[in-house]
């Protein structure tokens, strides 16, 4: 088998020189396959396989079957050891006088286990809880969508068929004191769908005329999503390749994000405005605090 190794791989080299990349050749079943492809497959299957299976031939029916086993040592300590090192502990015991001086051996234990403590005050310092923060943003019923780029509020028509459009909530400027926490948490992004290619049901509800709102915020570790693929209407989160589905409520389809993207529901106002019907209904970004 060693033999017929050397000789396909001997085989394989000269398949390799020989035969022309664009020969074709039928094989049936396959139909007709690449010629120099087929040679050099059968050529390294073959080879691997007489190695893999002369190694196997030769251990089963060439080697030994006896099994050899080597005791265990005894691993205890020679009695002489053992007295020596319990005569050493008892005289270290004695010289440190803990049995003795119970006053200051108690107080040593009660400071060892106050000493933690301080860690634990000093936890305070790392901020104030975020308490409900994180489950609101600044989007309320009524509040217009703002192009991100322009600072224009959108109409429907400023959505255009395959393009991604960020937005965020009227009033929040760049230099406000807390637009980076805020933007975090409110930024948008909006499609235009064909309702008809809406799959989910709630997502229709929630859209206007095929426009749609999702967080812009990947749910795995809160990456910003930027890319979109018009064909599939699947965007992708740039970090960790998180993709989501957006005529399908945004349902995760690849990656390590754990849920859909939250939808925000929106609707046009009397003057032909594009506005939020309220707040997300959960959390956006990572919400592993309140899913489990
Ligand atoms: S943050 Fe989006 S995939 Fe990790």
């Amino acid at each position: 088998m060693f033999t017929v190794s050397m000789l396909a791989t001997i085989a394989f080299i000269a398949a390799f020189v020989a035969i022309p990349v664009d020969k074709s050749v039928y094989i049936f079943p396959l139909g007709h396959i690449s010629a120099l492809n087929f040679a050099l497959g059968m050529t390294l299957g073959i080879a691997l396989f007489c190695i893999g299976a002369g190694a196997v031939h030769w251990a089963r029916t060439l080697m030994s079957d006896v099994e050899i086993a080597d005791e265990r040592h005894p691993i205890e300590a020679e009695p002489e050891v053992r007295e020596k090192v319990f005569a050493d502990f008892q005289q270290g015991a004695k010289e440190s006088a803990l049995g003795r001086r119970k006053l200051i051996r108690n107080t040593m234990f009660g400071a060892l286990t106050l000493v933690p403590l301080s860690g634990v005050v000093l936890l305070r310092d790392l901020g104030p809880l975020p308490e409900d923060k994180l489950r609101h943003t600044l989007w309320s019923k009524g509040k217009l969508l703002v192009n991100m780029n322009t600072n224009e509020p959108l109409r429907p028509s400023d959505v255009a068929v395959g393009s991604l459009t960020f937005a965020k909530p009227e009033g929040l400027e760049e230099h406000d004191h807390e637009f980076q926490n805020e933007i975090a948490k409110a930024a948008l992004m909006i499609v235009r769908i064909q309702p008809e290619n809406i799959k989910d049901k709630r997502e229709l509800e929630w859209s206007h005329e095929g426009i749609v709102a999702y967080s812009k915020i990947c749910t795995h570790v809160g990456c910003p999503i930027s890319l979109y693929e018009q064909q599939t209407h699947h965007v992708l989160c740039p970090c960790h390749q998180s993709t989501f589905d957006l005529s399908d409520g945004a349902r995760v389809i690849f990656g390590p994000a754990g849920h859909a993207l939250p939808q925000l529901r929106i609707g046009v106002n009397d003057e032909g405005y594009l506005e939020a019907l309220g707040d997300f209904d959960e959390p956006v970004g990572p919400a592993f605090w309140e899913r489990g």
